[in-house]
Parts: C-alpha cells; sequence; structure tokens
C-alpha cells in the first residue's frame, strides 16, 4: 500500500468483526451472570445461548487474527509514545489469546463431561467415558479466564477512551464505523 492510500481507520471487516464479537462477549457473560434470575426452566435455552455466543466468539477471534495478518493496524495520529504502543500489543495478544482459550475450554469441559448437550438443539460431540476430573479443573480454568477477561476489557476500554477524551488522538475513531478518510500525503 502506498503512502497516499494508507488508510486512517481499521478496514470495515475488522469493524464489523471488532464490535459483533463486543456483542458477543456481553451477552456471554450476560447469560451466565444473569441465570439465577431467570425460571429454572429457562437454563437450557439461557445454556444454548451462552455456548452459541462462545463458539461464536472463537470462531471469530480466529478469523480476527487472520485478517489482522492480511491488514496492518492503521497508524494513530499523533504518534503515541513507543512505550504505550508496546502495552497496547501486549494487550491485545492476551486479548486474543484469552479469548481464543476461554471458550475452547468452556467447549472442552463439555466433551469430558461425557453426557449429551445441544446448542439451540443441535447435538454437540462428547466423550463416551466421562472424565470428572478434567470436567473440573477444565471447568475451573474457564472461570478464572472469563473472571481475567473482565479485567483485561475493562483496561482496554478504559485506555481507549482515556485516547479519545484525554490524549485526544484517533485511536477510538480508527474503531468507529463510518467513511475512511485516507491521508493524502
Ligand atoms: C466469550 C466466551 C465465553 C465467556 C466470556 C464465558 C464466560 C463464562 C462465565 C463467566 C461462566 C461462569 C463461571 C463461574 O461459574 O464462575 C461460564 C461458565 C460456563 N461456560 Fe462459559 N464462557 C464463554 C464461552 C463458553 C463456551 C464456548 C462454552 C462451551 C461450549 C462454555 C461453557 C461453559 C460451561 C459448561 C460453564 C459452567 C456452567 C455451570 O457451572 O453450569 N463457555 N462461562
Ligand atoms: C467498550 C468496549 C471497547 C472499546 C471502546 C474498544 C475499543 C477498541 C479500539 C479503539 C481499538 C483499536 C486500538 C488500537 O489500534 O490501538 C480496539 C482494538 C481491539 N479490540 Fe477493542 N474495544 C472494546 C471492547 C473489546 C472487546 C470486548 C474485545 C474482546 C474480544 C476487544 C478486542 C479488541 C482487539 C483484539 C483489538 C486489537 C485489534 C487489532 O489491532 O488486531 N475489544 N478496541
Amino acid at each position: 500500500m502506498t503512502i497516499s492510500t494508507m488508510r486512517s481507520k481499521y478496514t470495515a471487516l475488522q469493524i464489523s468483526l471488532h464490535w459483533l464479537v463486543f456483542i458477543l462477549v456481553v451477552v456471554a457473560y450476560c447469560a451466565m451472570e444473569l441465570r439465577g434470575f431467570a425460571p429454572r426452566s429457562y437454563r437450557p435455552l439461557i445454556n444454548s445461548l451462552h455456548f452459541f455466543c462462545g463458539i461464536s466468539v472463537l470462531i471469530l477471534m480466529v478469523s480476527r487474527l487472520l485478517v489482522r495478518i492480511v491488514y496492518r493496524a492503521p497508524p494513530i495520529v499523533p504518534k503515541p509514545h513507543p512505550a504505550m504502543t508496546g502495552l497496547s500489543h501486549l494487550a491485545h495478544t492476551l486479548i486474543y489469546l484469552l479469548f481464543i482459550c476461554l471458550p475452547l475450554l468452556g467447549f472442552i469441559s463439555l466433551y469430558y463431561r461425557g453426557s449429551e448437550w445441544q446448542v439451540f438443539g443441535i447435538p454437540m460431540p462428547f466423550r463416551t467415558e466421562p472424565d470428572e476430573d478434567v470436567e473440573y479443573s477444565l471447568k475451573s480454568w474457564h472461570a478464572l479466564l472469563a473472571n481475567a477477561g473482565y479485567f483485561l476489557v475493562a483496561i482496554h476500554a478504559a485506555g481507549a477512551l482515556v485516547h479519545h477524551y484525554f490524549i485526544k488522538d484517533n485511536t477510538l475513531l480508527r474503531m468507529m464505523p463510518g467513511k475512511d478518510k485516507r491521508h493524502s500525503r
């Protein structure tokens, strides 16, 4: 890509995927955190919703990583301190890793539970021999990573807002829907 056509924003595909994943992550968390408020008979539906959103996050985060290899991040103007750029790269790497491992752990724990489970009626794979120890430890890791996810996303979102309202650069606008005004240098 030549400088005259350098993007000032992420691509429309990256922006759509970012905010779609955001919604799915919120729904996956809400399904688990708020399930106690719903009548017991809603439990299979709420679980299906959790599994569906989680599996979608897994697929979309892997897709995002692949898309990210093709399209580089657009430059932040004015350029942040290199230490800040380093920290943000670290945070993004951790977010990718966490939101790939977290749903995988959930999926594999259900596999080891060794009993039938479905996502909105679609049967999912499970082991014929249940292994409660493995199931329990995978579930604990799932719960631990889910808690870590809260912190990571909170720091990530706070960082984006600090850039926008205090440093007043284009970090957040690069991830917002709308027309890409390319740099014409
Ligand atoms: C974005 C992805 C996901 C997030 C944020 C997430 C979050 C959570 C949270 C917060 C809990 C409650 C943990 C606790 O008991 O303290 C939970 C439980 C659970 N999740 Fe996930 N999860 C995700 C993906 C998945 C996927 C893909 C599956 C399986 C297909 C799954 C299966 C489970 C199971 C089996 C439990 C335990 C439910 C129970 O105790 O009855 N999760 N998850
Ligand atoms: C209110 C919530 C959120 C806000 C305001 C926000 C904002 C942003 C912004 C401005 C960027 C671009 C940062 C940069 O290029 O330096 C970004 C990137 C990113 N966001 Fe978020 N985000 C939010 C929630 C989430 C959630 C829930 C996830 C979880 C999966 C997520 C995952 C990512 C990833 C992986 C990147 C790096 C993209 C890349 O360069 O490959 N974000 N976000």
